[in-house]
């Protein structure tokens, strides 16, 4: 606390990312990333990228990119939106669409990022308890409300809801936005893309941290009504006219075309994570049924805590939320098969 701090910055508590180790020889199953590195027509990108442009401010409008990404979900380029990370696309949907009268609706076990929106920008919110198997519980999203968000698959559960339950939000719901924060919906869920044309209140978030390999350039975006995207870039011109570099927007670019390397990547994601949801089970572990690159698991013995702190000493980080109803479960991102494979080995020495 400062005397120089702004009096609505006093009591704001900031979202703490997962650790990020510095060296050592750890394996990483802790922040969702994706264990293969990005499209080698990325890496072709940047090495042959001409490094004079960098003197010219990037294109404020990421035309090439709203392009790449319009075409790729075939959708008009002027339902896109693009920024930093999709956390700063969610960022500018709060501020642009939730700041209501009514308070905005989200579960109790979601994205941790959300209520860190609403205390920065004084949003109210109240959360909806998912079902006893972690399940969104649509019926309880019928009430008035300033907006709603729902990732889908739900994060850290891994559960995904299927698309007649979106739509369902939807109808019940025409006077207010509903952002589906899609982040990883790549990994097997069915997307709300195709409801965009018939439901002007929807907004769907995605990523290209997660299914492209791309976490550490920052790219997100959103998809929905031509009235939304003006919203967000109404939002987006009054506080940074450039929150994508060129470096991002070009390389982003390549990911999108090399589709064989996007396929190829995210079933490999896939058959590790039915390799190691198996073995968990084999292990007593209870495990969520996940459409993600992540597994949500408790053991039927063994705590919580205790797993991760045994985990990590051993060079294996998972991720734990010491949080009431999700306390014994572990996060587990899926790595590499031979990471996951580690990960059982360790766990097979422990039980
Ligand atoms: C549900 C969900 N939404 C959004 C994000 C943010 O992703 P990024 O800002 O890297 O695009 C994450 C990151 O872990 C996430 O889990």
């Amino acid at each position: 606390m400062s005397k120089y701090w702004s009096p609505s910055i006093r009591d704001i508590e900031p979202y703490v990312p997962g650790e990020q180790p510095k060296g050592g020889s750890i394996i990483k199953l802790n922040t969702n990333e994706n264990p293969y590195p990005p499209s080698p027509m990325v890496a072709e990108t940047l090495r042959n990228f001409p490094i004079d442009q960098l003197k010219l401010y990037p294109d404020p409008d990421a035309t090439e990119l709203k392009q790449a990404i319009a075409e790729y979900h075939q959708i008009s380029s002027a339902k896109v939106f693009v920024g930093n990370g999709s956390d700063e696309v969610l960022g500018l949907s709060f501020m642009a669409f939730f700041r209501q009268v009514w308070p905005i609706l989200y579960p109790n076990h979601t994205y941790s990022f959300y209520p860190v929106y609403c205390n920065l920008f004084g949003i109210e919110y109240r959360t909806v308890p998912l079902n006893k198997d972690f399940s969104v519980n649509i019926e309880e999203y019928n009430t008035g409300n300033g907006g709603i968000v729902i990732a889908n698959p739900n994060a850290p559960t891994g559960i995904a809801m299927p698309l007649s339950d979106i739509e369902k939000l939807l109808e019940f719901n025409r006077d207010s936005v509903v952002i589906i924060d899609e982040a990883y919906v790549d990994f097997g869920a069915e997307s709300a893309v195709s409801l965009i044309d018939r439901y002007d209140n929807l907004l769907v978030v995605q990523t290209f941290s997660k299914s492209r390999s791309l976490a550490g350039l920052r790219v997100g975006f959103a998809l929905g009504s031509e009235v939304l995207i003006d919203g967000l870039e109404r939002v987006k011109n009054s506080f940074n006219s450039y929150p994508l570099d060129t470096l991002a927007i070009k390389a982003t670019v390549a990911a999108i075309k090399d589709r064989d390397y996007f396929e190829q990547t995210r079933q490999a994601i896939i058959d590790s994570r039915q390799w190691l949801d198996e073995q968990l089970q084999q292990l007593g572990f209870e495990v969520l049924p996940s459409k993600t690159n992540f597994l949500f698991a408790k053991h039927s013995q063994r705590q919580g805590a205790e797993l991760y702190q045994q985990l990590r000493e051993q060079g294996l980080l998972v991720r734990y939320f010491n949080k009431p109803e999700i306390d014994q479960y572990l996060r587990i991102t899926i790595g590499t098969q031979q990471e996951v494979e580690a990960l059982v080995q360790a766990l097979k020495a422990l039980l």
